[in-house]
Protein backbone atom coordinates (compact mmCIF):
# COMPACT_ATOMS: atom_id res chain seq x y z
CA UNK A 1 0.00 0.00 0.00
CA UNK A 2 1.00 3.11 -0.41
CA UNK A 3 1.93 5.99 2.08
CA UNK A 4 2.32 9.37 2.64
CA UNK A 5 3.67 10.64 5.96
CA UNK A 6 6.14 13.36 7.03
CA UNK A 7 9.08 11.72 8.57
CA UNK A 8 11.22 14.55 10.75
CA UNK A 9 10.19 17.17 9.04
CA UNK A 10 10.30 15.43 5.85
CA UNK A 11 7.51 13.98 3.64
CA UNK A 12 7.76 10.38 2.71
CA UNK A 13 6.04 8.22 0.61
CA UNK A 14 6.11 4.11 0.49
CA UNK A 15 5.11 1.48 -1.00
CA UNK A 16 4.95 -1.01 1.81
CA UNK A 17 2.51 -4.28 3.00
CA UNK A 18 -0.31 -4.25 4.67
CA UNK A 19 1.55 -5.75 7.66
CA UNK A 20 4.65 -3.39 7.82
CA UNK A 21 4.68 -1.97 11.35
CA UNK A 22 6.02 1.37 11.86
CA UNK A 23 9.18 0.52 13.01
CA UNK A 24 9.41 -1.81 10.49
CA UNK A 25 8.99 0.96 7.65
CA UNK A 26 11.70 3.24 10.01
CA UNK A 27 14.44 0.59 9.93
CA UNK A 28 14.25 -0.98 7.12
CA UNK A 29 12.15 1.31 4.44
CA UNK A 30 14.15 4.57 5.71
CA UNK A 31 17.13 3.12 7.41
CA UNK A 32 16.00 5.37 10.27
CA UNK A 33 18.38 2.71 12.33
CA UNK A 34 18.22 4.88 15.48
CA UNK A 35 14.77 3.32 16.60
CA UNK A 36 15.55 -0.43 18.33
CA UNK A 37 14.00 -3.24 18.39
CA UNK A 38 14.20 -4.75 21.60
CA UNK A 39 11.37 -6.94 22.50
CA UNK A 40 8.84 -6.43 19.75
CA UNK A 41 5.90 -7.61 22.20
CA UNK A 42 5.36 -3.60 22.99
CA UNK A 43 7.52 -3.93 26.92
CA UNK A 44 10.92 -2.34 26.26
CA UNK A 45 9.98 1.01 24.81
CA UNK A 46 13.49 0.73 22.54
CA UNK A 47 11.13 1.85 19.34
CA UNK A 48 9.54 5.08 20.95
CA UNK A 49 9.36 7.59 18.68
CA UNK A 50 7.23 10.93 18.65
CA UNK A 51 3.62 10.81 16.62
CA UNK A 52 1.78 13.72 15.83
CA UNK A 53 -2.06 12.66 14.20
CA UNK A 54 -4.75 14.83 12.98
CA UNK A 55 -3.33 17.95 14.05
CA UNK A 56 -3.10 16.71 18.02
CA UNK A 57 -0.31 16.89 20.09
CA UNK A 58 2.65 14.81 19.43
CA UNK A 59 2.94 11.73 21.53
CA UNK A 60 5.46 8.84 22.26
CA UNK A 61 4.53 5.42 20.79
CA UNK A 62 6.03 2.15 20.74
CA UNK A 63 6.15 1.79 16.91
CA UNK A 64 6.75 -2.06 17.21
CA UNK A 65 2.90 -2.10 18.37
CA UNK A 66 1.43 0.04 15.52
CA UNK A 67 1.16 -0.38 11.69
CA UNK A 68 2.60 1.89 9.46
CA UNK A 69 -0.89 1.73 7.57
CA UNK A 70 -1.71 3.83 10.82
CA UNK A 71 0.70 6.69 9.81
CA UNK A 72 -1.22 7.72 6.77
CA UNK A 73 -0.52 11.53 6.74
CA UNK A 74 0.93 11.81 10.32
CA UNK A 75 4.44 13.49 10.92
CA UNK A 76 6.49 10.96 13.13
CA UNK A 77 9.95 11.99 14.54
CA UNK A 78 12.37 9.40 15.27
CA UNK A 79 15.97 10.24 17.37
CA UNK A 80 17.55 11.11 14.05
CA UNK A 81 15.29 14.39 13.83
CA UNK A 82 15.38 15.85 17.29
CA UNK A 83 18.61 17.42 17.25
CA UNK A 84 18.68 21.51 15.64
CA UNK A 85 19.53 21.77 11.91
CA UNK A 86 23.32 22.69 13.08
CA UNK A 87 23.51 19.85 15.25
CA UNK A 88 22.69 21.34 18.61
CA UNK A 89 21.92 18.62 20.50
CA UNK A 90 18.20 18.58 21.69
CA UNK A 91 18.44 19.59 25.50
CA UNK A 92 16.97 16.08 26.52
CA UNK A 93 19.98 14.45 24.38
CA UNK A 94 22.48 17.04 25.75
CA UNK A 95 20.92 16.40 29.40
CA UNK A 96 21.44 12.52 28.94
CA UNK A 97 24.79 13.58 27.72
CA UNK A 98 26.17 15.31 30.88
CA UNK A 99 24.12 13.36 33.65
CA UNK A 100 25.69 10.04 32.05
CA UNK A 101 22.04 8.91 31.55
CA UNK A 102 23.07 5.87 29.28
CA UNK A 103 25.33 2.75 29.06
CA UNK A 104 25.16 0.59 26.17
CA UNK A 105 22.94 3.16 24.63
CA UNK A 106 20.63 0.52 23.28
CA UNK A 107 17.67 1.63 25.15
CA UNK A 108 18.36 5.78 24.87
CA UNK A 109 16.48 6.80 21.80
CA UNK A 110 13.31 5.37 23.21
CA UNK A 111 14.40 6.69 26.60
CA UNK A 112 15.20 10.48 25.43
CA UNK A 113 11.88 10.31 22.83
CA UNK A 114 9.56 9.09 25.87
CA UNK A 115 10.80 11.72 28.34
CA UNK A 116 10.53 14.28 26.09
CA UNK A 117 6.98 13.03 26.18
CA UNK A 118 6.69 13.23 29.39
CA UNK A 119 7.98 16.43 30.07
CA UNK A 120 5.59 18.09 27.42
CA UNK A 121 2.92 16.38 29.36
CA UNK A 122 4.07 16.74 32.49
CA UNK A 123 6.19 19.75 32.81
CA UNK A 124 6.55 19.95 36.70
CA UNK A 125 6.62 15.92 37.04
CA UNK A 126 8.34 15.29 40.60
CA UNK A 127 11.35 12.47 40.25
CA UNK A 128 8.50 9.70 41.96
CA UNK A 129 6.87 10.09 38.84
CA UNK A 130 9.28 10.89 36.50
CA UNK A 131 10.12 6.92 37.29
CA UNK A 132 6.41 6.20 36.98
CA UNK A 133 5.62 7.71 33.85
CA UNK A 134 9.31 6.40 32.22
CA UNK A 135 8.22 2.62 33.70
CA UNK A 136 7.25 1.52 30.07
CA UNK A 137 11.09 1.95 28.97
CA UNK A 138 13.09 -1.01 30.37
CA UNK A 139 16.96 -0.03 30.68
CA UNK A 140 19.46 -2.82 31.23
CA UNK A 141 22.29 -1.43 32.05
CA UNK A 142 21.95 1.85 34.36
CA UNK A 143 20.07 1.43 37.10
CA UNK A 144 18.09 4.14 36.19
CA UNK A 145 19.53 6.48 38.53
CA UNK A 146 20.88 8.88 36.18
CA UNK A 147 18.24 8.72 33.45
CA UNK A 148 16.19 10.45 36.24
CA UNK A 149 18.91 12.50 37.08
CA UNK A 150 18.93 13.68 33.20
CA UNK A 151 15.20 14.23 33.31
CA UNK A 152 15.23 16.75 36.33
CA UNK A 153 18.49 18.40 34.01
CA UNK A 154 16.23 18.50 30.91
CA UNK A 155 13.11 19.86 33.26
CA UNK A 156 15.74 22.61 34.22
CA UNK A 157 17.08 23.56 31.22
CA UNK A 158 13.72 23.62 29.21
CA UNK A 159 11.79 25.48 32.12
FE1 LIG B 1 8.85 -2.04 20.88
FE2 LIG B 1 10.23 -3.32 22.75
S1 LIG B 1 10.65 -3.20 20.62
S2 LIG B 1 8.49 -2.02 22.99
FE1 LIG C 1 22.08 -0.04 28.01
FE2 LIG C 1 19.95 1.37 28.76
S1 LIG C 1 21.98 2.07 28.53
S2 LIG C 1 20.01 -0.62 27.98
Amino acid sequence: MQLQLKVNGKPVTADVPPNTLLVQLLREHLQLTGTHVGCDTAQCGACTVLVQSDGGESRAIKSCNVLAAQMQGAEVTTIEGIAAADGTMHPMQAAFKDAHGLQCGFCTPGMVLSSIDLLAQHPQASEAEIRELLEGNICRCTGYQNIVKAVQQAQQAMA
